[in-house]
């Protein structure tokens, strides 16, 4: 996440996630998952900005940026009441402050929803990072990750000091990691989304023996070729048979030329991951020239 103060505002930047790891472990009795995960943020971002507000007034505005790269940004309905993430976490930290601050505060939407990006999930984490400077309320980062947990699974992970973190539990529990070099990926976005909750529902945990571990290992070496083999994501079979676009996408990434490809948490965004920049953009170009609607050359963050 950037942030970038001016005199009476502030901006961030909030980065969209790719999951290179996912593995469901098993359902607990909390409706909820545990997952091994390594997610890493790439540089597609919705863009939020602070400003002072009307007294005590959290207010919110929602806008769709044009691509140039897509024909189209998904045009998924963004709840813009009290039940969009960013106002939920405006009110979850201003409660916990015990202040009465206002703030009227604008997202731009770039990165897809009901995509397995984290659009959402990172928009909350800019609004409790952001707002707990521009209200200079200084509560620590373990606190912003207690809030973060109360309002959703893959929210801590973006308020985390590495852009690329192993997440356990239910993806609250966020351990940093390194990527051993800027990886280089395209990403895809067919017209329709998932429910993430619809495919955990038709999931079945622990279908891998493969745990994170040995693709942590993995990241480590040098060279992808033993990364790449190793990327798993167990809610890509479930999303396949809720979507058949996830499943044509699949196809369509099989006669590419990517080291590696899969969907992207609970779907319906699917990646590849490119030997370059240079190779990305030609994989771009031919999704694109195949009539898929949002297609992004993107790359991990440093
Ligand atoms: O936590 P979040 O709001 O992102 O989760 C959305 C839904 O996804 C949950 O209500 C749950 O149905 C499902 N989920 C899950 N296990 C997880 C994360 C999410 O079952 N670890």
């Amino acid at each position: 996440m950037l942030c970038q103060p001016a005199s009476r505002s502030l901006k961030v930047l909030a980065p969209a996630k790719l999951n290179l790891f996912l593995r469901v472990v098993r359902r607990r009795d909390d409706g909820f998952h545990d997952l091994e995960t390594v997610m890493t943020a790439i540089n597609v971002y919705d863009t939020l900005l602070f400003e002072p507000g009307e007294s005590s007034n959290i207010s919110l505005r929602v806008s769709m940026a044009l691509s140039r790269n897509s024909h189209s940004v998904t045009a998924d309905p963004i709840p813009t009441g009290p039940d969009n993430l960013v106002l939920r976490a405006a009110h979850l930290l201003r409660d916990h402050a015990g202040g009465m601050q206002g703030a009227q505060i604008t997202l731009i939407k770039r990165i897809p929803s009901a995509a397995g990006m984290g659009g959402g999930s990172s928009d909350a984490a800019a609004t409790l990072a952001g707002l707990n400077r521009f209200w200079n309320l200084g509560l620590p980062r373990a606190t912003l990750l207690d809030l973060a947990a109360k309002l959703g699974s893959d929210i801590g992970f973006f308020l985390g000091e590495s852009s690329t973190s192993v997440c356990r539990g239910r993806g609250e529990l966020v351990e940093p990691l390194r990527l051993p070099t800027c990886l280089h990926f395209v990403v895809a976005r067919p017209a329709s989304g998932l429910s993430t909750p619809e495919v955990f529902k038709h999931c079945r945990p622990n279908r891998t023996e493969r745990g994170v571990e040995e693709f942590i290992q993995s990241m480590k070496q040098s060279g992808l070729g033993r990364m790449v083999r190793l990327l798993l994501n167990d809610l890509q079979a479930p999303a396949e048979l809720l979507n058949s676009e996830v499943r044509e996408l699949r196809q369509k990434f099989k006669t590419l030329p990517v080291l590696g490809h899969q969907m992207s948490g609970s779907g319906t965004s699917y990646f590849g991951v490119c030997a370059s920049a240079r190779l990305a953009r030609t994989v771009a170009e031919r999704l694109r020239a195949s009539g898929v609607p949002w297609v992004h050359v993107a790359r991990s963050c440093s």
